[in-house]
């Protein structure tokens, strides 16, 4: 058993090429009639590596195109725009072999409509690992960065996590959740890695992914999609272009609640490639939400149950009762309680 393992050690030296720096002390010559005695065991080992090494190689690294659009179109509910943005962003970039900066997107909504959920599928239908993958990195705000009196040590904590991760793959992915709490300096400190540069210090993060999730903006969503409901409009004619003015009008204007984001240059400076907009949703969207979350669980989805769930739920406004407080948030919760 011992040789076995040995071969696949040192193949595991030649396939992952972040660690052809490890065989750099074995003369060449040793190292070519290594690689030349190894060609043979490469096939057949091939498979068992790449089963248990994830490394930055488009065998673990690359878009499902299929597996993004099915995901969005049946596991994520009434988020007609958000879902066509995103597909496109992700495809376009994906697909350009040389991309001129990193791919930053900003998803904007109120809780419960999804934020986190598209993060997870964008990031399961690029890493085989998913949010596991070691390539994929997630900072909550008051998680990772709770006292202002640190600011400085976190800059630099952030600076070099970027750093060092982009340098080891440059399909990595940053997920920065909370990111309407997370102090502006901090924001600051990150720009430069978003930027149009070609290389910063020796590393190009230009094929890397930057998602931002906030409730900036929420509001001002909350306000065009109530709009639209009032005057019996479809949902479904709700477009980018009706949302786009006032959110990025309330990002900038709405200074207190939301501060951080909008002191910074990451707009003015067009750093950010696309606004995501995320829509309240309605009893239909909880019902569906309800009835996926049964087939994730094997469960026959049931309607009944589901209405039930959903009529359970509370929604606003107070008067008509359209959209629900917390989305489909806490959905999983609920439904324990009712099967
Ligand atoms: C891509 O996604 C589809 C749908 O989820 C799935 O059936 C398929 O196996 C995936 N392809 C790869 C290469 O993972
Ligand atoms: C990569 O980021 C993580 C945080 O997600 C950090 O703990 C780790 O040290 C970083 N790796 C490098 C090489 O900087």
């Amino acid at each position: 058993m011992m040789p076995r393992k040995r071969h696949v050690f040192l193949l595991w030296l030649f396939v992952c090429s972040s660690m052809t720096e490890a065989i750099e002390p074995i003369s060449t010559t040793i190292a070519v009639g290594m690689a030349a005695a190894l060609t043979g065991f490469l096939a057949s080992y091939q498979n068992i590596f790449y089963y248990f090494h994830e490394c930055c190689r488009p065998e673990w690294i690359s878009l499902n195109k299929t597996g993004l659009r099915t995901d969005l179109e049946e596991k994520l509910f009434g988020q007609h725009i958000a879902s066509r943005i995103i597909l496109k962003a992700v495809n376009g970039f994906m697909n350009n072999e040389s991309p001129k900066k990193p791919l930053v997107l900003s998803l904007h909504g109120w809780t419960g409509t999804g934020k986190n959920f598209v993060s997870k599928l964008i990031a399961e239908n690029i890493y085989k690992e998913g949010l596991n993958s070691k390539f994929v990195h997630v900072f909550a705000s008051t998680l990772h960065f709770p006292h202002q009196g640190q600011l400085a040590t976190y800059k630099s904590q952030l600076q070099h996590w970027i750093k060092g991760n982009v340098s080891n793959c440059e399909r990595s992915m940053f997920i920065f959740d909370e990111m309407d709490k997370m102090h502006p300096g901090l924001i600051d400190s990150i720009k430069p890695y978003l930027d149009y540069y070609d290389k910063l210090e020796g590393v190009s993060y230009r094929k890397s992914i930057f998602i931002f999730l906030s409730n900036a903006g929420g509001d001002s969503i909350i306000q065009t999609a109530l709009d639209f409901w009032r005057a019996g409009r479809s949902r479904d004619e709700i477009e980018l272009k009706d949302l786009e003015t006032s959110l990025s009008l309330s990002v900038f204007n709405n200074q207190k609640s939301a501060c951080g984001f909008f002191h910074t240059s990451l707009i003015d400076k067009n750093l950010v490639d696309f606004f995501v907009p995320f829509l309240p949703l309605e009893y239909q969207h909880v019902v569906q939400c309800t009835m996926s979350e049964m087939k994730h669980r094997d469960q026959k989805p049931d309607r009944d149950v589901a209405d039930q769930v959903a009529r359970d739920l509370v929604y606003f406004p107070k008067s008509e009762r359209v959209f629900s407080v917390k989305g489909c948030k806490t959905i999983e919760s609920k439904l324990d309680y009712y099967t």
